[in-house]
């Protein structure tokens, strides 16, 4: 039986009022539902961070962020600290999402300070890493999934038992492309293989970029996928319901 990770990542999207309600729904979607083995995680724009806190409460679901800074405090105009992302409830952070490298220039210098504050703060890093369509088609894939997931040899084993991976083909997100499942499998393989190679670890891989209900049950029944990274469907209750769904499907199997 395999455990999987349902994670919402609503981006720039919901005010209070439909956060609350987004929450409820769900939150009554999954009533009587047996989701041992299933973890749903939704991560809000900061400012819904403390009402989608205090809508969980009494459910399963559990809270994220989508960004951090990576120091406690100061004069960092316009960012928010892994302290108060702690306070706000969260317990998993998004890191390196390809549009934040795309639009703010994230780079892996950055993101191994955010993985580091992520660790010393206890809060668990969804590591996005993902080719763009121009890479896939220059057969640089491989070289460029390198290139990004090899930030995490700075950190030990034991601080990469707490880190998750997530694998969004730029060119599948927010396009309604999504990756073949032969490709899924390959590039999957391949980061766990990377992973217990080098740190005979096995580590929760994540496939985020156009997941749905439609294509969550073939997705989520790849090999080494533990889990979706979803955003557009995860801003509708039917939707998101049904790709939790698929997951106890499979693991009640
Ligand atoms: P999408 O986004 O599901 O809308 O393609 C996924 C993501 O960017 O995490």
């Amino acid at each position: 039986m395999k455990k999987y990770l349902i994670a919402g990542n609503w981006k720039m999207n919901l005010l209070q009022a439909e956060t609350a309600n987004l929450i409820s729904q769900i939150k009554e979607g999954i009533q009587n539902k047996k989701i041992d083995d299933v973890d749903i995680l939704i991560c809000p724009p900061f400012t819904n961070l403390s009402i989608a806190n205090k809508a969980i409460e009494n459910s399963p679901i559990i809270l994220g962020a989508q960004n951090m800074h990576f120091m406690p405090k100061g004069a960092f105009t316009g960012e928010i600290s892994p302290e108060m992302l702690l306070d706000s409830g969260c317990r998993y952070v998004i890191l390196g999402h390809s549009e934040r490298r795309q639009y703010f220039k994230e780079d892996n210098e950055l993101l191994i300070k955010k993985l580091q504050a992520a660790f010393d703060n206890n809060l668990i890093p969804i590591l996005c890493i993902g080719e763009t369509l121009e890479e896939r088609q220059n057969n640089k894939t491989f070289e460029v999934l390198y290139n990004q997931i090899t930030i995490i040899h700075n950190f030990s084993r034991e601080q990469l038992t707490k880190l998750v991976i997530a694998y969004e083909p730029v060119w599948a997100i927010g396009t309604g492309l999504t990756a073949s499942t032969e490709q899924i499998k390959e590039v999957h393989q391949w980061i766990a293989d990377h992973i217990y190679a080098h740190f005979a670890l096995q580590i929760p891989i994540l496939y985020g970029g156009s997941m749905n209900d439609k294509n969550a049950k073939e997705i989520l029944s790849t090999e080494n996928v533990n889990g979706g990274l979803i955003g557009g469907a995860s801003l509708k209750s039917e939707q998101f319901l049904k790709i939790i769904d698929a997951a106890i499907e499979i693991v009640g199997n």
